[in-house]
């Protein structure tokens, strides 16, 4: 969700911040824009739409001569998408750039306007501009100080003045890293901007302030901070496409590699991860997929522990009453580590004195840091905004944290943890089945709605495959607790209509399978995804059976290639499907 990039070396900038710009398109944005700087002049061109049509109007400009910019993608948020909203914004002496939303944008507009303060946008950021350029009386960190002790909400910004030639950044709950090239420093939202340029780089803490000139001075609250720098494990080539059409697919496709790397260290000791058991209640926390991923592990950890576990929404929780009056574990689900809502939830149990553990895949991110404990995902970069690999990810590591609080409560015995070392195969195994799912695919994609149905865990994961589908394709579609489906919604159902049913859990599988046929008798085209040989119906896409903990594992794969192929089949901008971004920074 809005991506920055800035630049100060020797170079004229334009390639790396249109090449920053393009690397940070995963996050989601509806327009973009840089501006650049030399010692007589500001240039500032921007666009709606995609980098490419940025890039067209940068290559038809005359570019003045300079080795300093800033850029841009924007996912609107105060204002509709155009060319005047567009970042970079400029007010008197100020030019920048801005992610996050400044909530008490209204009140300070209103007292600018009285100040014949000019506004040329509907942006919450230009006035943030305007602010700074209040209080800027030729000493820019005194300004930014000033200005960010009066702005409420979130910001990550990175800032030039017109009369001095060195680049500003500073944050806060939106994140912002500095990179070190040879003579040359750059600042982005993320390391994935920068990779090919440098891998050593510092995070930026709150409301620092970074002034970069001949060298990098970081102060907060007027206090010279030393940071650290680190180094980046990613390679450049993790943001390439490695030869599939798309980021999608390759991510889907790298799962049992993944699994393999994030599950090992845990395979060869669970000690390594925490007792669920030692809590009296546990509270998963997130949203979107990761939220879906918690209420897996909700399944599990309930189907085979007596522990008590709520899932819960991040941007409810935050603001919902919430008892903590037994010991409780609150575990905060998400890859990014920056989704506003969850990092919110985060603070709120540490406010209450509540452990928190979050399950995360970007290291050094904002609910890696604060959160009590982590468990790390070894996903790497995931480019695709809809997520895939993360969230098996999750899934996995629910399962195994699910199995060993089982194990701690002599529910379950040990034998189980032999099953996890042939996950990756398995999975392998359920992807190779391509032909299977662009077959259904084939035969549902012209569909206005898809439901998809399962009782306990499939109805978990079928939450998931539902979203997967609706986001890439833009098919209505949703999942349903199996046993509900006639309670209202089969009035939907008709000649053709897809149901997709996950039928995995041996206990129920009857009960489920009269669902099916509920549906079959109204018309449905039937999908069946089952652990067991069920026929008589349109398709089945049959999985391995495996144990209760690592069931899901194998659907997951299905549902997302049934997705993915659906999307193909519609023409749709599979990486970057329109109104969402990957990383949801804003409330
Ligand atoms: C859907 C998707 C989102 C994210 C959600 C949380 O494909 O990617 O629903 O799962 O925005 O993001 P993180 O995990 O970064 O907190």
């Amino acid at each position: 969700m809005c991506g920055i990039v800035g630049y100060k070396g020797k170079q004229q900038p334009k390639d790396f911040l249109l090449e920053g710009l393009k690397n940070l398109e995963y996050r989601g944005y509806d327009s973009s824009g840089i501006a650049l700087k030399n010692d007589d002049e500001i240039q500032i061109i921007r666009s709606v739409g995609k980098i490419s049509s940025l890039e067209e109007k940068v290559n038809n400009e005359n570019l003045i001569n300079c080795s300093m910019g800033i850029a841009h993608t924007r996912w609107a948020t105060h204002g509709i998408p155009s060319e005047e909203n567009a970042h970079p914004h400029r007010v008197g002496n100020v030019t920048l750039v801005h992610n996050g939303i400044i909530e008490n944008a209204s009140e300070l507009k209103e007292e600018l306007l009285k100040e014949n303060v000019v506004f040329n946008s509907e942006t919450d950021t230009e006035v943030a501009c305007a602010i700074i350029n209040k209080y800027y009386e030729g000493n820019a960190v005194e300004a930014i100080n000033r200005a960010i002790k009066v702005l409420k909400g979130s910001y990550a910004f990175c800032i030039f003045f017109e009369d001095s030639d060195k680049l500003y950044a500073v944050r806060k709950d939106s994140p912002l890293i500095i990179g070190y090239g040879e003579e040359e420093v750059y600042v982005a939202s993320d390391i994935a901007a920068i990779i090919s340029y440098t891998n050593k780089y510092s995070l930026i803490e709150e409301n620092e302030i970074v002034e970069i000139g001949d060298r990098v001075t970081v102060t907060l609250d007027g206090n010279v901070v030393n940071k650290e720098v680190l180094t980046a494990t990613i390679s450049a080539d993790s943001k390439d496409k490695c030869g599939y059409e798309h980021y999608m697919l390759k991510e889907i496709m790298e799962e049992p590699l993944v699994l393999e790397k994030t599950l090992k260290p845990y395979i060869d000791n669970l000690d390594k991860l925490p007792d669920l058991t030692e809590y009296e209640e546990i509270h998963i926390v997130a949203c979107g997929s990761a939220m879906y991923a918690g209420m897996i592990g909700k399944t599990l950890i309930e189907e085979n522990t007596n522990l008590r576990v709520t899932v819960e929404v991040a941007s409810e929780y935050r603001y919902k009453k919430v008892i903590y009056d037994r010991k409780t574990l609150v575990i905060l689900i998400s890859q990014s580590g920056e989704t506003a809502d969850t990092i919110a939830a985060m603070r709120k149990a540490k406010m209450a004195g509540i452990e928190t553990l979050a399950i995360v895949n970007v290291v050094g991110s904002t609910i890696a840091r604060e959160s009590g404990n982590q468990l790390f995902i070894e996903a790497g970069p995931e480019i695709a905004v809809a997520t895939t690999k993360a969230y098996m990810l999750q899934v996995a590591m629910l399962s195994l944290l699910a199995y060993k609080a089982a194990l701690s409560s002599g529910l379950v015995n040990d034998s189980v943890m032999n099953e996890i070392k042939i996950v990756p195969r398995m999975v392998r195994e359920i992807l190779d089945r391509r032909d299977d799912y662009l077959e259904i695919a084939k035969s549902i994609y012209e569909r206005d709605d898809i439901f998809f149905i399962g009782r306990k865990i499939d109805y978990a994961v079928s939450m998931e495959g539902s979203l997967k589908l609706k986001e890439v394709s833009y098919i209505h579609s949703e999942a349903y607790q199996a046993g509900e489906l006639k309670h209202g919604t089969i009035s939907l159902v008709d000649d053709g209509t897809p149901v997709i049913s996950i039928i995995t859990d041996k206990d129920i599988k009857e009960k489920t399978i009269s669902n099916v046929q509920e549906v079959k008798a109204r018309g449905a085209k039937c999908i069946i995804i089952s652990n067991e040989e069920i026929t008589g119906y349109d398709h089945l896409i049959q999985v391995p059976k495996m144990s209760d903990f690592f069931q899901p594992l194998v659907v997951v794969p299905c549902l997302q290639l049934i997705a993915y192929e659906v999307a193909k089949l519609r023409g749709c901008d599979i990486d970057k499907p329109k109104n969402l971004a990957k990383s949801v920074t804003v409330e």
